[in-house]
């Protein structure tokens, strides 16, 4: 029998292997406004786990476009928490588990910096509301004149805390992230707004625009590391390129489905219909098959 998970996250399973390493299950179950549904999308972990992989080994292995003759990895003096997505080098008893294959990745484990790192090219989401009361996100303040899926004059890094499962995340400004982490905020503000506009032009070769992601760092022997999912569709909005009206490959469906119903965004989660899981679970698809042709 598989041993029970330490931790189970809104998507993943984490797995006790040492005091260095554990395991990331991605599941398929999904999550909207914080709150995890009773449906799955069957499979969709499986494209979270090969999309992050992706990105992973080529933000780790690959020349990047922003800095000629460098990986990201070393122009910006960062590690990843990726060591293998191979069962066969899994520890003791993992390597024997076939359910964990193509859904689950071996990682560094790292003491988690408490903030979500999030980069916007585009207005929308939590940003598109704030604009309209304050003309500002987090703090920055914005031109006027913006509408929804405006493409932003720069990307900004807009943080938000990382709450405890149950309670919804905060935007904050990145003084306050300053004050509670301290200099190295200047650090992770730099690498998330380098991986999102290498993975911008990456992204837009494909056909898609990178509206906007959000990053997880930890810190391990004093090194900043780059954790968790990497510009999935769960964490990312992704827009089709040249459409007069966003049109999202990611969750967003979900939410604007939520959204049309009036939920009140607190438990128990509304039932999603069955044609809204296997729109999700194309669009998922899609996304990810554009993005293994940009990056193998
Ligand atoms: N290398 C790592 N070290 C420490 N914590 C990590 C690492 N990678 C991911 N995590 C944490 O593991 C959990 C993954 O599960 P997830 O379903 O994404 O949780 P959440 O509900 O917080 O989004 C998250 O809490 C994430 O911050
Ligand atoms: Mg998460």
């Amino acid at each position: 029998m598989m041993p029970k998970p330490f931790y189970q996250g809104k998507v993943r399973d984490l797995y006790e292997v040492d005091n260095e390493k554990m395991l990331i299950v991605s599941t398929d179950r999904i999550s909207a406004f914080d709150v995890i549904f009773r449906e799955i999308i069957p499979n969709k972990g499986v494209l979270l786990n090969a999309i992050t992989v992706l990105w992973f080994k080529y933000i780790k292995n690959k020349k990047s476009r922003l800095f000629p003759n460098q990986t990201l990895t070393e122009a910006l003096d960062f590690k990843t928490h990726f060591i293998t997505d191979d069962i066969k080098e899994f520890p003791e008893p993992y390597c024997h588990y076939k359910e964990l294959m193509n859904r689950s990745m071996l990682v560094h484990k790292t003491q988690r910096i408490d903030f979500e790192c999030v980069v916007r090219g585009y207005l929308a989401g939590s940003a598109w509301k704030e604009y309209q009361k304050t003309k500002s996100i987090c703090g920055i303040a914005l031109p006027d004149g913006l509408s929804f899926g405006s493409k932003l004059p720069e990307p900004i890094f807009t943080p938000a805390t990382k709450e405890s499962l149950g309670k919804h995340d905060i935007n904050v400004s990145f003084e306050y992230m300053k004050q509670k982490i301290g200099p190295i905020a200047d650090r992770l503000k730099e690498i998330s707004i380098a991986i999102f506009q290498e993975a911008s032009l990456l992204l837009e070769e494909a056909g898609f625009l990178l509206c906007d992601t959000k990053f997880e760092f930890g810190i391990k022997d004093n090194k900043i590391y780059l954790i968790d999912e990497v510009l999935t569709p769960d964490s990312s909005r992704f827009w089709k390129k040249d459409t007069s009206v966003p049109e999202s490959y990611d969750k967003q469906i979900i939410r604007d489905y939520l959204e049309s119903i009036q939920w009140n965004k607190q438990p128990p989660p509304p039932p999603l219909p069955q044609n809204l899981i296997q729109d999700t679970y194309k669009r998922y698809e899609e996304i990810y098959l554009s993005i293994k042709k940009i990056l193998v």
